[in-house]
């Protein structure tokens, strides 16, 4: 259990020790980030950083997490960092501030109703058997390539169901270079160097480019059929508010954008961390292949064997406790306020991390190790403790689609297939807004049962 947690007073939170000069805590940050971060509670509840000219607060302690969470008026989607993002994602579910969330969140919610899910099941089983149908014995991959195709593929499939392939869409290379730029743009610590015309910035721009004209083009083919083709573009089309208004053409992009740039990096970065954990743990794996093999009988996995595959699912969740994608997230104070007790000004950026609150050894007894069967307890953990898919208003609209890809993914893929990465090399995190593994290979043995 975390410390309890009694503030009376408002007093200024602890500076983290070994700030630089002028750079401050961001060369910590940029070099070792996951490791800097999980060390931050040893200094407080909430702790301030110097991050070059920005000065920021990480919220260590889950009660204040959950607190700044589930406030949204107060601690809101903005600052610096939330500006870089909205160059990409413009104004979408993700990046609006607190004003203007509330109308889209109710009109977005329809595309991931539970009840859409068994329909998104069926394309992802399609891409998933389509992507692995290219597998032989033998194959060396780039386990982190592979799972992000599959995951775009998936991600788009669903998004645009009518185009028979995902994989025949260009969104795909459009995808690959926004998304990374993205991530490095989110760290780069000088202002406007994001805007020098370097090759790497032009090639950011041209993307973003192709990939508006794509959209424009996929959403005036659906506007001029207007059918319903159970896709998510579809519930985007047909979505209004109270006011009966629909989306305009740049909203719709905006949020076609959120959802590929959102739902594909994580479920490729939980699969590709799954792989490395499975490989590392040979018992966890030898139980979930028997769990396969009953259940599944040889089939790809389907909607409905969902409840029937518990361990697959526990794997899930361990692996977003210990690799949780969006490691590292930001608000920012709307008012001057307190956290705990803490005077926060306003306009102070706050950042919370998942991976921080996972690997807190008070939370998570063992934090570092792989253990599955940690999820076997009915008991839900407070809230503010788990937190990869966030938490309140602003929670992760897609968390049942991607946990539903990932298990459906891991669990057709390993009753066929054993990945192994090539030994030698410990496979490490990218250091980035996300927690992706570097490339790392792997060695594909189909499995006889
Ligand atoms: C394993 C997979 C995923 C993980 C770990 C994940 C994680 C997260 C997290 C942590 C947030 C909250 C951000 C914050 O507090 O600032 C978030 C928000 C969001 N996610 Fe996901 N996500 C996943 C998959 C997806 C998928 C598949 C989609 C869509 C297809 C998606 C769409 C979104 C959107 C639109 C938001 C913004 C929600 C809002 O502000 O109302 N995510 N996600």
């Amino acid at each position: 259990m975390p410390t309890p947690f009694f503030p009376t007073t408002r007093f200024t939170a602890a500076t983290a020790p070994g700030g630089l000069p002028l750079l401050g805590h961001a060369p910590a940050l940029l070099h070792h980030p996951h490791e800097f971060v999980a060390g931050l509670p040893a200094h407080g509840d909430l702790v301030r950083l110097r991050l070059g000219p920005l000065r920021a607060y990480v919220v260590c302690h889950p009660e204040l997490v959950r607190r700044m969470l589930t406030d949204d008026q107060t601690f809101d989607k903005g600052g610096p960092l939330l500006d870089k993002a909205r160059e990409v994602f413009g104004n979408g579910l993700a990046t609006c501030p607190a004003a203007a969330h509330r109308r889209q969140r109710r009109m977005l919610q329809p595309a991931f109703h539970r009840d859409r899910l068994p329909g998104y099941a069926a394309l992802m089983i399609e891409e998933i058997a389509g992507a692995t149908a290219r597998w032989h014995d033998g194959d060396v991959i780039d386990v982190p390539a592979a799972m992000y195709r599959l995951s775009t593929a998936v991600t788009a499939r669903c998004l645009f169901a009518a185009h028979e392939r995902a994989g025949s869409l260009p969104v795909h290379r459009s995808m690959d270079v926004v998304t990374r730029g993205v991530g490095r743009r989110l760290m780069l610590p000088l202002p406007g160097a994001d805007r020098l015309p370097t090759p790497g910035n032009r090639r950011f721009r041209r993307a973003q480019q192709d990939l508006r004209e794509i959209t424009r083009r996929l959403i005036a083919e659906h506007r001029a059929t207007g059918t319903d083709r159970h896709d998510l573009l579809s519930t985007l089309l047909a979505a209004t508010d109270e006011d009966g208004r629909g989306l305009s053409d740049t909203e719709v992009h905006e949020q076609v954008v959120t959802f590929l740039l959102a739902g594909m990096e994580t479920t490729a970065a939980t699969l590709s961390w799954a792989w490395t954990l499975l490989a590392a743990n040979p018992a966890v794996r030898t139980r979930l292949h028997a769990e396969l093999d009953t259940v599944l009988d040889g089939q790809p996995a389907r909607h409905e064997d969902l409840p029937s595959l518990p361990l697959t699912a526990r794997i899930v969740s361990e692996t977003l406790r210990l690799y949780p994608p969006p490691w590292i997230l930001s608000r920012t104070a709307t008012t001057d306020t307190e956290l705990g007790g803490h005077r926060v000004p306003a306009g102070a950026t706050l950042l919370y991390s998942p991976y921080l609150l996972h690997r807190r050894p008070d939370l998570f007894p063992r934090p570092d190790r792989f253990d599955p069967d940690r999820w076997l307890t009915t008991a839900r953990p407070a809230p503010g403790t788990y937190a990869p898919f966030g938490l309140g208003a602003r929670r992760c609209i897609g968390d049942a689609f991607g946990t539903t890809e990932a298990v459906l993914a891991i669990a057709t893929i390993a009753a066929r297939w054993t990945i192994a990465p090539t030994p030698g090399r410990p496979v490490r995190p990218v250091r980035g807004s996300s927690l992706v593994p570097r490339p790392f290979t792997a060695t594909l043995t189909r499995r006889v049962r």
